[in-house]
């Protein structure tokens, strides 16, 4: 069966096409369309899906609307809820482009699309899953356990635990992001780099957890973030110290979830999805409360168009890797990335598959030499982004405890979901926040183009990683295609190789 699953309406538009049980396509319609989080469906992006699997006989979609009608009705968002989003018409509307004929719809729970893109994605026969995000139709908050039919194969999801809207921890985030100056449902990451250089002494930090938290055991609040931070609680005056309040306050209530579904979990193994999932200075926690971790590379809501694929296949999926979008076909050019490194320490990189999920992962990259202190300036010339936001290593999966003290339950890190302390920040500044560690992507023996390009780097020079942060024009999503590639060479005078 061929299914097409899709998330779109709201943000982060995206698809992924399912073949008998496989994952042959997933992709962002952003990387076509050039707007950062665009929540439209772009013909070109379903006419990519659709070279993979030919026709559709069942899409797929990730949310019901008619639940999210009524919350949005409670919440007062009546332009929303009267203008809600119609897949039907939408795909209608981009038929005749993208190649995609009339199949039957079937609407999943939001929270459960989470549920399934992690569980069915991930090494285990059961799990304990918990979902965190901003707000789906009501639910904010899940813990379920999964687990395959032993007769008929089927994922099978037991809802153990749940909170509802307005009780969010994602919105209390956002809601602090907004406060501090940045952009809502977008640059949350930022505040959490932002976190790293602030500080707050524990008796105010108590104080205001105080004034927003309700009950931390069934996580309600005392206000609806939604509406933004309320004028009565009392906040640090400097942006870095909200940040590092908010980040806090974020932890303990994720730990407190943790705790909650270890004791009402039935496995030791933890599938974790939602948006707030990609807090990976959180996520350095995970390891005390489960034996094993999963986390879906995508567990935001670009995600869950996988989510609901998955749902509708019902089993297992074939799980490589990330690399899952649009094609730059041709080898990997290793020899090409070493030359440049050696002559100009950053080198662009735009080959295979793109990255399905907000990281590049070494096939839409801009790689640098990660040894000395002037290379953040140099990097940060081209990404002209904050100078308190670090980039990330990416390393020989077999070298990182030489490098990093990889927090407990994290033996690997392979889609950059964690932070781990450098163990040598002096010789390598560029890729160590003030804090002392290190968002680290490791690489496993697995013959990728980027694993292939480390081992010739290690050999060369001695070095087992590099610096690797996004391939992107700023205010631009990732690199998609060669003409990306060809435009980012033109602005900033940086070679992208194919
Ligand atoms: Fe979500």
């Amino acid at each position: 069966m061929n299914i097409l699953g899709i998330s779109a309406g709201f943000h982060d538009a995206a698809v992924t096409a399912v073949s008998n049980g496989e994952i042959v396509f997933a992709g962002h319609s952003e990387r076509y369309s050039k707007r950062k989080h665009d929540p439209d469906l772009h013909p070109d992006l379903i006419k990519d899906a659709m070279k993979y699997i030919g026709q559709v006989d069942q899409i797929a979609y990730y949310e019901r609307p008619w639940a999210k009608f009524t919350r949005q009705l409670y919440a007062g968002q009546y332009k929303d809820a009267f203008n809600q989003y119609n897949l039907r018409n939408e795909l209608y509307k981009i038929a005749q482009w993208s190649g995609l004929h009339s199949a039957p719809i079937k609407n999943y729970n939001h929270h459960l699309s989470h549920a399934a893109a992690g569980f069915q994605t991930s090494p285990f026969d059961d799990a304990t899953v918990v979902v965190i995000d901003a707000i789906g139709e009501w639910d904010t908050i899940s813990i379920w356990h999964a687990y395959y039919d032993d007769t008929t194969g089927r994922a099978e999801y037991q809802k153990l635990w749940g909170q509802k809207y307005p009780h969010s921890i994602g919105l209390m985030y956002s809601a602090f992001t907004k406060h501090v100056g940045l952009k809502p449902l977008d640059e949350e990451y930022i505040l959490m780099g932002m976190a790293g250089w602030g500080k707050y002494d524990s008796i105010r930090q108590l104080r205001l957890n105080h004034s927003i938290v309700e009950d931390d055991q069934d996580i309600k609040f005392k206000h609806n973030f939604h509406l933004g931070l309320p004028d009565d609680i009392v906040l640090p005056n400097k942006s870095e110290d909200i940040a590092y309040a908010a980040q806090e306050l974020t932890e303990e209530l994720i730990s407190s979830i943790m705790i909650k579904a270890r004791h009402l979990g039935v496995s030791s193994n933890l599938v974790y999805m939602g948006g707030v999932a990609l807090n990976c200075r959180a996520n350095r926690m995970l390891g005390e409360y489960f034996d094993s971790i999963w986390i879906m590379p995508n567990p935001g809501d670009a995600g869950s168009s996988l989510g609901a694929a998955a749902m509708a296949a019902g089993r297992r999926l074939v799980w490589k890797d990330a690399f899952l979008g649009y094609d730059i076909s041709g080898p990997y050019p290793v020899k090409g990335i070493i030359s440049e490194l050696a002559t100009n320490k950053i080198c662009g990189v735009a080959s295979g598959r793109a990255e399905f999920g907000p990281r590049a992962l070494g096939n839409r990259s801009l790689l640098a030499d990660p040894r000395g202190p002037e290379i953040k300036d140099k990097v940060n010339e081209i990404k002209r982004r904050q100078k308190f936001r670090p980039f990330a290593p990416v390393i020989l999966e077999e070298l990182v405890h030489e490098y990093f003290d990889m927090p407990v339950g994290w033996n690997t890190s392979p889609y950059m979901q964690t932070v781990a302390v450098c163990r040598d920040p002096d010789s390598y500044p560029a890729i160590v926040h003030v804090d002392g560690t290190s968002r680290v992507q490791t690489v496993p023996k697995d013959g990728s183009g980027i694993r292939q390009l480390l081992e010739q780097w290690y050999v060369w020079t001695g070095c087992p990683m590099l610096l690797n942060t996004s391939l992107n024009i700023r205010g631009e999503p990732m690199v998609n295609d060669r003409s990306d590639a060809d435009r980012f060479e033109q602005l900033y005078g940086v070679k992208v190789c194919s």
